[in-house]
């Protein structure tokens, strides 16, 4: 490292420390970035975290519905966003009123929104999912009729696992269609013996041709348990960081280098820094909302604890 950089990183840690902060990561950010985080995770990771940690205050290293989540989950604490324009470009195409609007016309069906949305959305929704629980937490509704938000290529996957009407938002990831199909029988044709895995957000083309399909914190788990050397991935490239660093006996490969979410990389070290010393940009959800979305996000978390006590008792 750079002398420069090395200060920097320093200067981030005292300062952090001084603030009471805990640094929170997802796995698409930049090396430099996941370097300095106390946790690198995916959403659910991310904001199961946020919901256990002591400290006051948590730099969120993600995009501003993560952040969000977080502040829903912990409006006692200070959650700095290290750039406020870092969004979620899918999260956005769906808005509480047009939702509000689809739900008159389907009465009957239970609303499941994706995690990648906005606060106002999350409160106008029954349960929340991210992409390493959908299916579970799909599976488990009492109701035969899910409307599903905003996410159409999970919710469409989601859908060829379980037993119930879905309907679906006609949104995606602009950063995940950018991956081909074709990028993927090319790179099999160069690494015969490799395994693909894939984000779930992939389109339906690109998801056939996977071996395993995961969330970015089952990625992780299973590139430390697979006997495969060589590994396809199939979702933004900043976790290749993550996967070499915890792997270094494996070669991952990027499926696409177009896979680049610009918002992910807008934080960088320096941001990290102004937003401890500023102890600003704040994200923080009106109270009104926040008690509402609360509702859909713990419902979500439950789930995961019901599973953990199955689990122990095995
Ligand atoms: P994960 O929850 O799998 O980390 O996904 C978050 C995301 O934004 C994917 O694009
Ligand atoms: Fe949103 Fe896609 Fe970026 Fe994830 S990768 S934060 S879904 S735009």
């Amino acid at each position: 490292m750079e002398n420069r950089n090395v200060e920097l990183a320093e200067e981030i840690l005292r300062l952090k420390r001084q603030r009471g902060a805990i640094i929170l990561a997802h796995n698409y950010q930049r090396g430099e970035v996941q370097d300095l985080a106390d946790f690198v995770g995916d959403s659910l990771e991310l904001s199961q975290k946020a919901s256990k940690t002591e400290a006051e205050v948590i730099v969120f290293c993600g995009v501003h519905f993560m952040a969000e989540t977080a502040s829903i989950l912990c409006p006692d604490k200070k959650v700095l966003l290290p750039d406020i324009s870092a969004g979620c470009p899918m999260a956005n195409v769906i808005t509480a009123k047009k939702l509000i609007a689809k739900k008159r016309e389907f009465l009957d069906a239970t609303v499941v929104c994706y995690i990648n949305s906005p606060a106002d959305v999350k409160a106008e929704s029954d349960i929340c999912c991210t992409s390493a629980n959908a299916v579970k937490v799909i599976e488990r509704l009492d109701t035969n009729k899910v409307l599903f938000v905003p996410d159409q290529y999970l919710g469409y996957y989601t859908s060829t696992k379980v037993d119930k009407e879905m309907i679906l938002w006609p949104g995606f990831c602009p950063t995940h269609v950018r991956i081909q199909p074709e990028d993927i029988v090319y790179l099999k044709s160069e690494y015969p013996y490799a395994k693909v895995i894939v984000h779930p957000e992939c389109r339906p083309e690109v998801i056939i041709l996977a071996d395993e399909v995961l969330s970015t914190g089952g990625m992780c788990g299973f590139a430390k348990q697979t006997d495969g050397k060589v590994i396809i991935v199939g979702t933004e490239v900043g976790i290749i960081h993550r996967l070499s660093k915890e792997n270094p006996d494996k070669k991952f490969i990027a499926a696409s280098q177009k896979a680049v979410c610009p918002n992910m990389k807008r934080i960088t070290p320096e941001k990290m820094l102004w937003a401890l010393q500023d102890m600003a940009p704040e994200v923080r959800v009106t109270e009104k909302i926040r008690v509402r979305a609360k509702k859909a996000v713990d419902k979500m978390l439950e789930i995961g604890k019901v599973d953990q006590k199955i689990t122990s008792l095995n």
